[in-house]
C-alpha cells in the first residue's frame, strides 16, 4: 500500500465509469411544448438537452451500467471490494439501500458494508468521502471501495425546473490514486433551510429556486473562503487547472462562480475569463445530460480529469439541498491523461435516441 510523507495510506480514484441513459430531449422542443422562448432555457439556464430513461430503466440500471465500467476499467478482483455506498435522492425505498439492489445485479456479497447515502446532491459526494476516509484510516484492511452517484431528475410537467431535467451515474473504484488522489483537507459548510425537499411519499421535489440559488452562491463563497484562508488567493487559484461545481444548470454555476470573484475583489473582465477558461469546459457534458443531482459534479470532475498531467490540480464544489456543501481538491494521478472513461459517454451520446415532445409526454404519462 502507498502512503503519503506522513505515513498515511493515499487515497483517491482509481477508476471511473459513467453512465447516460438511452433517451433525451432538447430543451428547445421542451420550450415549444411548455410555449415558453427557447432562449430562456439554452441562454437563460444555459442548459442544450435532458437525458431520460425509457419505461422500466431506473437508478438502478445507470448504477450497474456505472459500475460495472468502472470495475472493469480498474481490473481487481470483486473479493476486493469492502465498500460499497450508493449516493442518491432516488431511492426506491425508505429502508432497504439502494446499494441492496446494485449489490445483487454486482454480485456483490459477504465481508462488504453496503448501504445508500441521502442529502440531495451532495450525497454521492459524502459518500467519496467517507470511502477516502475509510481507506486513509485503514478500516479498509488493504480493500478498495465502490462508490456511485446516480440520479433521476424530473420535476412535475410544466415546473420551472423541468428544463433543467436529466439523468446519469458515476462510479468510482476508491483505492490507490492511480487516476486521481483526493486530498485529505476538505472544506464543508453547511446550514439548516428548506430550499429544494421531496416529502416522502410525493413523487417531484418542491424547490423555492430563488433561496436555492442564494444558498448555493453563500456556500460557495464559504468553501473557497476556506479554501484560500490567510493565503494569497491569487495563488491558490493559480494552482488549479480546473474548477469543477455541481450543476444543476450551468447559469447557476456562472452565478456562484460571480459571487466568488465579487468576494475576491475580481472585476467583471477577470471573472468572466475565469469562468470560460476553467470551470465552464468543466460542463460539456452536464449541458448535454441535464442534471442528474448526485452525479452532477461528479460528472463535470470526470470531464475535467481527462487528459491532466500528474500532479495536476482540479477543486470539485459539491453542494446539496438542505443545505450542505463541500469543497474538494483532487491531483491528477498516472491514469488521468488517458482519460479512458471518456469513452462511456461518447458511447452513450452516439447511441441516445431524441424523442419530441409529443414522445416526451407519453413517457410522462
Ligand atoms: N431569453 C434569455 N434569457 C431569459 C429569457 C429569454 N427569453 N427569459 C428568461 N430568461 C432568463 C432570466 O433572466 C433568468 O436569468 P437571470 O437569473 O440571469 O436573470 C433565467 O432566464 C431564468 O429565468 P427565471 O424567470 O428566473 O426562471 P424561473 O423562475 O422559471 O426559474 C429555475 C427557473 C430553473 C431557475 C428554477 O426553477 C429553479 O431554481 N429550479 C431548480 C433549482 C435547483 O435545482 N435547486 C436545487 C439544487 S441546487
Amino acid at each position: 500500500m502507498s502512503t503519503s510523507t506522513n505515513e498515511r495510506p493515499l487515497s483517491g480514484i482509481a477508476s471511473i465509469g459513467l453512465h447516460l441513459p438511452p433517451l433525451a430531449m432538447g430543451v428547445e422542443e421542451l420550450a415549444r411544448l411548455r410555449g415558453e422562448d427557447p432562449d430562456k432555457f439554452t441562454i437563460g439556464l444555459g442548459c442544450k438537452a435532458m437525458s431520460l430513461c425509457p419505461p422500466d430503466y431506473d437508478v438502478v440500471e445507470l448504477s450497474v451500467v456505472a459500475a460495472e465500467r468502472a470495475l472493469s476499467r480498474w481490473g481487481g478482483d470483486r473479493d476486493r471490494i469492502g465498500l460499497l455506498a450508493v449516493g442518491t435522492e432516488s431511492a426506491l425505498d425508505m429502508s432497504r439501500p439502494l446499494s441492496a439492489w446494485v449489490a445483487e445485479r454486482l454480485g456483490l456479497q459477504g465481508s462488504i458494508r453496503s448501504y445508500e447515502v441521502k442529502h440531495a446532491c451532495y450525497g454521492g459526494t459524502l459518500a467519496v468521502r467517507q470511502a477516502t476516509e475509510w481507506r486513509m484510516a485503514e478500516a479498509n484492511q488493504g480493500r478498495a471501495a465502490l462508490v456511485i452517484a446516480a440520479d433521476v431528475a424530473l420535476y412535475e410537467q410544466g415546473d420551472p425546473g423541468e428544463a433543467t431535467q436529466g439523468a446519469g451515474a458515476v462510479a468510482m473504484v476508491i483505492d490507490e490514486p492511480e487516476v486521481a488522489l483526493i486530498e485529505p483537507h476538505s472544506f464543508p459548510w453547511s446550514e439548516p433551510v428548506f430550499d429544494f425537499w421531496r416529502p416522502v411519499g410525493e413523487a417531484f421535489p418542491r424547490v423555492d429556486g430563488k433561496l436555492s440559488l442564494e444558498c448555493y452562491k453563500r456556500a460557495a463563497e464559504r468553501c473557497f473562503r476556506a479554501l484560500v484562508g490567510q493565503q494569497d488567493p491569487e495563488q491558490v487559484f493559480a494552482d488549479f487547472t480546473a474548477f469543477c461545481f455541481h450543476v444543476p444548470f450551468p447559469k447557476m454555476v456562472l452565478k456562484a462562480v460571480q459571487r466568488v470573484g465579487t468576494f475576491f475583489r475580481w472585476d467583471p473582465e477577470r471573472i468572466a475569463t475565469f469562468f470560460a477558461e476553467k470551470v465552464s469546459p468543466t460542463m460539456a457534458w452536464n449541458r448535454l445530460s441535464g442534471n442528474s443531482y448526485t452525479a452532477s459534479l461528479w460528472i463535470s470532475v470526470a470531464n475535467a480529469l481527462q487528459g491532466l498531467q500528474l500532479g495536476e490540480r482540479v477543486a470539485a464544489f459539491s453542494y446539496g439541498s438542505g443545505f450542505g456543501a463541500e469543497l474538494l481538491t483532487l491531483k491528477a494521478g498516472p491514469k488521468a491523461i488517458s482519460g479512458a472513461w471518456e469513452k462511456d459517454v461518447v458511447t452513450d451520446l452516439a447511441n441516445r435516441q431524441f424523442v419530441d415532445a409529443a414522445a416526451y409526454c407519453a413517457l410522462r404519462a
